[in-house]
């Protein structure tokens, strides 16, 4: 018999330490998790496979209605799938990143795959961590728990750096960073919180102390104080 339902939204700009703030969130908390940028990202994946002109929106939007698309939703195991084809690693690919805001901007994509995410979390009986860039304002208003995850723009190209191995320059770390959450942030606002929505900044806390604060931000939401 499945709990209360408990959604727990976390959006933020990227280099935020959202991902990983989030699946340990549901770790600890035992509750599904769900990275709905892995759904752009592998949307944008099918697109380039099939040859879809990724600036025809009408046929980015066609290929997010067709596309085959199997995702884990545990904090176990990460698996993203298309038609088969596990992608989990390839849609991490610096070609992928520097594509997807297309697909992002591409409003009826929008529609389709946010269609999916709400199907995935009821499947799970809305106990689930949800995590992405319109999470808390368009995919789950209602969300028990909505949280914007932010830090400086410093500590977030930092972050990215060390995650790409420290490999990167500063102009690449502000073109993989701030330009993408720039050309993402036209089409939804991941950088104000809405009403109701509690900021966590992050930009002086260790990941320990960011997962203790977003848990701690849960209970006095769900308990009060
Ligand atoms: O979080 P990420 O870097 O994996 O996100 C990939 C892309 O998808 C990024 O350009 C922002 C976009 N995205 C979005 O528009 N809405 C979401 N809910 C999640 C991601």
């Amino acid at each position: 018999r499945p709990g209360k339902p408990l959604v727990i939204a976390i959006d933020g700009p990227s280099g935020s330490g959202k991902s990983s703030v989030s699946k340990e969130v549901a770790r600890r908390l035992k509750l599904a998790y769900l990275d709905t940028g892995a759904m752009y990202r592998a949307l944008t994946w099918y697109c380039l496979k099939t040859g879809v002109d990724l600036q025809d929106g009408a046929a980015v939007e066609q290929a997010s209605k067709i596309m085959p698309l199997e995702i884990s939703t545990t904090t176990a195991t990460e698996y993203v799938a298309v038609d088969g084809t596990d992608i989990t690693d390839e849609i991490r690919d610096p070609l992928i990143s520097s594509s997807v805001s297309a697909v992002a901007t591409t409003l009826g994509a929008r529609t389709e795959l946010i269609r999916r995410q709400r199907e995935l979390i009821d499947q799970h009986h809305r106990r689930m961590v949800v995590e992405g860039r319109d999470i808390t304002t368009v995919v789950v208003p209602n969300a028990e728990v909505r949280m914007l995850l932010t830090a400086s723009e410093e500590a977030r190209m930092r972050r990215r750096g060390i995650q790409l191995g420290g490999t990167q320059t500063k102009e690449q770390l502000n073109a993989q960073v701030i330009q993408r959450d720039a050309k993402d942030s036209t089409v939804v606002n991941f950088t104000q919180a809405a009403d109701g929505v509690v900021t966590l900044d992050s930009s002086e806390l260790n990941f320990e102390e960011t997962v203790q604060t977003a848990l701690a931000i849960v209970s006095k939401v769900i308990y009060g104080d």
